[in-house]
Formats: C-alpha cells, sequence, structure tokens
C-alpha cells in the first residue's frame, strides 16, 4: 500500500486482519456455543459489515440509529439496549430488534405490553463487580446509573422477563470474567434458570495477544451446561482490535521549548479516547522519546490545548508533509468523531485482501454543514 498517495487523514481498516479478529471470535462461538454480536458503539464501519455478518450472530446496539444500522447493514440478530428508551422511538426500536433490554423496572413496565410478543424482552442487571481499568469505563463504580442493583432488584416483576443483561468488563481477560461471573451468580443465581439467555456484555479483549480463550470457552460451557441458557457476548473492541490505522500529515512544526509538530487529524476529534481514558497510541517506526534522536510533541490542528497525541521520537527529523501512523485507531474513534473547530472528518478507506484499495467514505464540508 502506498501510504504517501493517500489523502489525509484517513482511517485504513485492513481486511485480513479483521477476518484473522472474527475467526478467532467465531472459533469461540463454535468451541463454546456462545452468540456472539459486534458492540455497533465500539465499532460500526459499512465497508466491513458483509464480512462480519458471515461470522458473527448480529449486532448489539444502544438505541434506534444502531439498531436500523445493524437491521440495514447486518440483517441478522439485532439486541438492543439503552440507559432509557424514549416514547417517540420506542416502536421503531421494537420493529427493528429482535432482543429489547431495559435498564430499570421502570422502564420494562413501561413498555411492557408494547414489546411482549414482539421481541424476547431482558433487564441489564449490575452484578456490582467489575474489571475496569478506571471509573470513566466502570460500569459498577458507585452510583452507576447502568444495569439494575440486587437492593433494586423486584422479582415479582419477572413475568415476560427471557433474559439477564450484564456489561462489566473494559479491556479484560477470561480471569476478570470469571470473577465477574461468580458475582453475577451470587446475586443473580437464582433467576438464571428461569431465562431464556444471559449476555455477558463487552469487554472481553478475546483478539488480544495472550488473552486465554480456552478459558472464556469453559466458562460458557460451563455455565451454559450448569444452567441451560443461550450465552451472548457483544465485544467491540475485540471485533475492531488492531484492525488497521488513522493516518495523519505533518502540516507544519513549531518550537516551545520543544519541536511540536502539527497535524492534519485532532486527538480531540479523531483518537478521543487517547485524552479520556487516557492511553497512548502507537505510532508506526517511532518510540519514546529518549529511544531515538528526534523527539517531536505530536498535537492536532484544533484550538484545544490538550489536543495532544503524546511525545515521540523518530530515527529522522520530522518536516512537513511526513505521514504520521497510528496504530490501532478503528475501534471507538470513527464512530465517536465530531467536526469540533469544523476540522474534516477523516476519510474511511478499506485494503482489501488482493491488496487493492478502496475509499469507502469520503468526508468534506458536508459532513461539518449538516451538524450545524
Ligand atoms: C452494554 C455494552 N455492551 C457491549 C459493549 C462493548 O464493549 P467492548 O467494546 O469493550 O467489548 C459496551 C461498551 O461500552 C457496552 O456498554
Amino acid at each position: 500500500m502506498d501510504i504517501e498517495s493517500i489523502e489525509t487523514p484517513a482511517y485504513i481498516l485492513e481486511e485480513a486482519k479483521l477476518e484473522a479478529n472474527l475467526k478467532l471470535l467465531d472459533f469461540v462461538q463454535k468451541q463454546s456455543g456462545a452468540k456472539i454480536l459486534l458492540a455497533l458503539k465500539g465499532f460500526a464501519f459499512s465497508g466491513a459489515m458483509p464480512m462480519i455478518r458471515e461470522y458473527l450472530h448480529g449486532c448489539c446496539a444502544s438505541g434506534l440509529h444502531e439498531a436500523r444500522y445493524a437491521s440495514e447493514k447486518m440483517g441478522k440478530e439485532v439486541h438492543t439496549y439503552a440507559p432509557a428508551f424514549k416514547e417517540q422511538e420506542i416502536d421503531e426500536i421494537i420493529a427493528l430488534s429482535h432482543h429489547l433490554v431495559f435498564n430499570s423496572f421502570a422502564q420494562w413496565k413501561k413498555y411492557r405490553e408494547k414489546a411482549l410478543g414482539k421481541v424476547s424482552c431482558g433487564l441489564r442487571i449490575n452484578p456490582e463487580v467489575s474489571a475496569s481499568p478506571t471509573d470513566m469505563y466502570n460500569p459498577c463504580a458507585p452510583y452507576s446509573r447502568l444495569g439494575i442493583t440486587k437492593e433494586a432488584f423486584d422479582e415479582t416483576l419477572l413475568e415476560g422477563i427471557e433474559g439477564l443483561h450484564f456489561h462489566a468488563l473494559c479491556e479484560e481477560s477470561a480471569d476478570a470474567l470469571e470473577t465477574v461471573l461468580k458475582g453475577f451468580v451470587a446475586k443473580f443465581g437464582s433467576y438464571i434458570s428461569r431465562m431464556k439467555w444471559i449476555n455477558f456484555g463487552g469487554g472481553h479483549h478475546i483478539t488480544k495477544e495472550g488473552y486465554n480463550v480456552e478459558k472464556l470457552i469453559r466458562l460458557i460451557r460451563d455455565f451454559k451446561a450448569k444452567y441451560d441458557v443461550d450465552v451472548y457476548l457483544e465485544p467491540g473492541e475485540a471485533v475492531g482490535w488492531q484492525t488497521g490505522v488513522l493516518v495523519a500529515t505533518v502540516l507544519d512544526i513549531v518550537e516551545n521549548k520543544m519541536p511540536i509538530a502539527i497535524l492534519d487529524t485532532s486527538a480531540e476529534a479523531h483518537m478521543p479516547d487517547t485524552i479520556i481514558m487516557p492511553y497512548r497510541a502507537e505510532v508506526r517506526g517511532a518510540g519514546k522519546p529518549g529511544e531515538k534522536p528526534f523527539a517531536y510533541r505530536l498535537a492536532g490542528n484544533t484550538c484545544l490545548a490538550g489536543d495532544v497525541m503524546g511525545d515521540y521520537a523518530f530515527d529522522q527529523p520530522l518536516k512537513p508533509g511526513d505521514k504520521v501512523i497510528f496504530e490501532d485507531q478503528i475501534h471507538y474513534t470513527i464512530v465517536k468523531n465530531t467536526t469540533f473547530n469544523g476540522i474534516k472528518l477523516p476519510d474511511l478507506l478499506m485494503l482489501h485482501k488482493d491488496g487493492t484499495l478502496e475509499t469507502v467514505r469520503k468526508f468534506g464540508y458536508e459532513a461539518y454543514e449538516s451538524r450545524n
């Protein structure tokens, strides 16, 4: 692939890498009997949906728009959960969905009559056990609004409920799932056999090197054997993990006690988790300051002082026109992009297995204008 000729900023999804992730997820499905859904909130890329459709069971959606996207682009099972559903949207959501997960008994009571007989209804519970790197990403942190705690659980209202859902992990291991499962069973175990399905949520870092896939398979098999229910997983990150890059161009280099390279992209607008989580994105060919001779701060082309990707060192000096490639930028980026400062949205490109590079979406002024 000739990176030099690419118009930037651009995300490039590599089909072969996506396929490798999907094959591993399918192996988990086949060995464990679990059904795996793509969490669209983490990874949505229209050019990739036909391939994802071949391997996964469907999508989990966070509301009307994702449910519609799931239905239009994938056309398999659609499981919809939102912290709260709106009256104006619920009929359409029900028509598009196969599973509907309510976040409270109040929502269940409100929409029960509409939903019964049309979708399989479930409740999101909060197991109050989790393994998340930070409270920002911990659905079981104190005062969390996400899911019903044991204390708030009213077993007299379960008639019509066919499933329970929990989501308590973020980039976690099979050991972490085991801990959460123990907590879930300790609190809600007596209801499991009354259910048709249990959804173990997302946050399983299945495609990351070193993830204990055998243990995950064993946990799911044991759970299914004990309770005789369908088990669903709904990873987002594990589908898009290490499947592509964000390519940017150096526009200028300014000096303020150190050289600062201004790029035609933005951490704030195009790589938001580097600021929110925060984490340091890898840059191809670069190391940490001190590891290579030429160190630069890489920064975004917006007004936000903190729009900074971090400090990186290179073998050669950077100059305007050079390309900078941020690794692993396909999940939780495209779905979160903004046009802050009117900055151009990165185009979406797909590198196919046969080596051809397809432009899936190109963005310009219309993307900004249509939102403002
Ligand atoms: C309810 C729910 N399901 C699935 C996911 C996907 O998680 P991940 O992308 O970490 O696998 C999330 C992420 O926030 C979530 O909130």
